[in-house]
């Protein structure tokens, strides 16, 4: 008999639905929602609220395009956490809810297992152990991968995600949210050794990007008082060169994390990890250090469901299902999993 997967995403801006049928992603359809541009970041409450005109919606494109019905599914797998509460109450109740009419197991899925996992939707897939750079816009970690369930977080930021400072630097540069992927855009035409950013100096494995915003916004606010243009008449080279060093010091670290660990697999995931300079970047160390690197597709970067769907099916295989007790957990780690 086949085990066919439904899988949920509503963790903050995207609603999105996948079917997963023995292990083969079918398709991963995705809402997203433009509202949060004009205010600047995601807006919870209204996050919520456009989850609940989606839901449904997204649900059913993913059942018809694979040509699916309710009464086909093995079982359904959901994003638990983290991220914001009223937005995975959303999918979660409905996929609880679903789980219980149709009486199949539901599975509890965390999000940033999950980003990393999306490298099983395609082929070649990692091998256990690997290293995983997890970049998001709300988490930077390196994870120790073991195996589907088991993984370590090695390091992880002190502050700002990643993410966070790509798209705060965009917003100081004008650009509406989320404004990292501006950012990549106007860094491939500048030059990156034009303006000196400083880079944190942090302990072990750790990250943080606070100290780098706070240097862009002094950087422009002493440029701007000499030049009112001065953002418009340089803006690729400033993109590219605060790119250079939010990558470098993720780089840093990953050839640390490297090096410490003695793991050559080495994988990116998260919404950053369809920066094109990231991407450029690790293969280029990925050869100086003899690494094999994993980067996944363009569309299981950023939120989606088929990273939902995936994790879904391998949990599947190993009998782990969630209660309908269970509620979701906005501030889900790898560590209060259960
Ligand atoms: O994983 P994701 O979709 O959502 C979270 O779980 O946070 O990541 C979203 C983050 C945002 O900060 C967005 O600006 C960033 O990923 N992002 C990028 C690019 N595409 C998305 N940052 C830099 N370059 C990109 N091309
Ligand atoms: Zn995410």
């Amino acid at each position: 008999m086949k085990t066919i997967l439904l899988g949920i995403e509503s963790s903050c801006d995207e609603t999105s639905a996948s079917i997963c049928i023995d292990g083969k992603v079918m398709n991963n359809i995705i809402a997203t929602q433009s509202i949060h541009k004009e205010y600047g970041g995601v807006v919870p409450e209204l996050a919520s609220r456009a989850h609940q005109k989606n839901i449904i919606l997204v649900v059913d494109s993913a059942l018809k395009g694979a040509q699916i019905k309710l009464s086909d599914l093995s079982a359904i797998a959901v994003t638990q956490g983290p991220g914001l509460l009223g937005a995975l109450m959303v999918g979660y109740s409905y996929a609880k809810s679903l789980a219980f009419a149709l009486n199949i197991p539901f599975i509890n899925v965390n999000h940033m297992k999950a980003h990393i996992l999306a490298h099983f939707i395609e082929t070649p897939a990692p091998i256990f152990p690997f290293l995983c750079l997890t970049v998001s816009g709300g988490h930077t970690q390196i994870v120790k991968v073991d195996s589907a369930i088991d993984m370590v977080v090695l390091g992880s930021t002190i502050d700002d995600a990643v993410g966070e400072a790509f798209d705060k630097g965009a917003k100081l540069l004008g650009f509406p949210y989320p404004g990292g992927p501006q950012i990549d855009k106007y860094a491939a035409s500048g030059n990156p050794d034009r303006f000196p950013f400083s880079e944190s100096q942090i302990k072990d494995l750790n990250f943080s990007f606070s100290g780098i915003k706070t240097s862009l916004l002094y950087f422009l606010r002493d440029h701007l008082k000499k030049n009112p243009t001065f953002i418009e008449e340089n803006i690729e080279d400033i993109c590219a060169s605060y790119q250079k060093h939010l990558i470098s010091m993720l780089m840093k670290k990953l050839v640390s994390a490297a090096g410490k660990t003695g793991i050559r697999q080495i994988a990116i995931a998260g919404g950053v990890a369809a920066n094109k300079e990231l991407r450029k970047q690790l293969k280029l160390l990925s050869q100086k250090h003899n690494w094999t690197s994993y980067i996944p597709e363009f569309e299981y970067c950023t939120d989606n469901a088929a990273m939902v769907a995936i994790s879904g099916h391998l949990y599947f295989q190993n009998d782990s299902f969630g209660n309908l007790t269970d509620a979701p957990k906005p501030r889900m780690t790898f560590e209060n999993e259960k």
